[in-house]
């Protein structure tokens, strides 16, 4: 951990509110003088530190702003997903830059956040709104052991941690549409685009680009999308700390790719089907230039969707938009 993260998780889990500068300088190894200009430097991005000779440091407040070394200082050491942070101002899109980490062969669990995209991108094409410092806009870097057909298994495992996640840090409790929408009272909060490069048999690196939209209001989002899309803030009437949010969606996903790892996606397809609004619905699926129509079974042990045609027949989809038919 940097010193600033380190300076952070201190002022953050202090019993009595606030450490002194010799206790930081004996944890950290470096000066009191070194540790004042540390603090003065985290102080200059927006942190509101307090500083009394019998006080010691005091952490007031963090800015609404997403910091690397602020997230990794939240973060109890993870096993793979959050242990590299790295935060842009502004990029084209964070899946472009994870895509050249893993050219580049960075290691798994590198997770790159950005506080604005300029050309953020969703499925199918579309573009991706990502109004600045508003909401989550970020990847992350996985090298799973795995077929590229069982890639929906990542898709699907991360709806599951970033529904549990939302629960968890805001009592909200989001749907899962398949393949990739989060919704909350039928309109979209997040989403999620999967990118892979794999040979026939096997995934070289895989892209996980989560978009959510935290603290817009109606007025944020363009007209052509205000009345389906919707953020935590529209959905609760609250202001979020994104940190926090983040925090708790890393945490999940650490969580959740460690159970991917040990081979126990079955259980989690059972989280899926329980959060999901397309099971059991009559569904049509455009997948390319094909319509297919029927009920939504279940997920296979890929996470790819069942669907029984109209003529009996199961029908095994890995992508596509879905929409929603009136049930019979
Ligand atoms: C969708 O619903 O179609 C998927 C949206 C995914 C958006 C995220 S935002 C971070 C990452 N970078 C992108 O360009 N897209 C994903």
């Amino acid at each position: 951990m940097t010193p600033d993260a380190q300076i952070l998780r201190a002022l953050r889990t202090a019993k009595t509110g606030a450490v002194s500068g010799t206790d930081l300088s004996q944890r950290l190894g470096i000066s009191r003088a070194a540790i004042w200009a540390r603090i003065e430097e985290l102080r200059s991005i927006g942190y509101d530190i307090q500083a009394g000779p019998h006080l010691g440091y005091r952490l007031i407040s963090s800015p609404d702003r997403l910091h690397a070394d602020d997230l990794l200082s939240r973060l109890d050491p993870p096993q793979i997903i959050g242990r590299d942070i790295r935060v842009f101002q502004e990029t084209s899109s964070t899946n472009d830059v994870v895509e050249k980490f893993g050219r580049d062969g960075v290691k798994e669990g590198v997770v790159v956040l950005a506080e604005s995209q300029t050309k953020g991108r969703g499925r199918l094409g579309r573009k991706w709104v990502s109004q600045t410092g508003k909401g989550l806009w970020f990847s992350v870097l996985l090298r799973p052991d795995l077929r590229p057909s069982a890639a929906t298994q990542l898709t699907a495992a991360t709806a599951v941690a970033l529904t549990e996640a939302i629960r968890q840090a805001t009592s909200l409790q989001p749907d899962i549409k398949w393949p990739n929408d989060l919704l909350i009272g039928g309109r979209k909060i997040a989403g999620i685009l999967t990118e892979l490069s794999a040979e026939l048999d096997h995934i070289k690196h895989l892209i996980l680009g989560i978009g959510l939209n935290v603290n817009q209001d109606s007025g944020d989002f363009p007209p052509e999308i205000r009345r389906t899309a919707t953020s935590l803030r529209l959905a609760s009437g609250t202001m979020w700390d994104r940190a926090d949010i983040a925090v708790a969606i890393l945490v999940q996903l650490d969580r959740i790719y460690h159970r991917i790892k040990k081979q126990q996606f079955g259980a989690i397809a059972e989280e899926y089907e329980r959060q999901c609004l397309t099971l059991g619905h009559r569904v049509m699926i455009q997948t390319g230039s094909r319509t297919i129509q029927g009920r939504a079974e279940s997920l296979d042990a890929d996470g790819a969707l069942l669907v029984r045609t109209q003529h009996g027949r199961l029908e095994r989809i890995l992508g596509g938009d879905v929409t929603l038919e009136k049930s019979s």
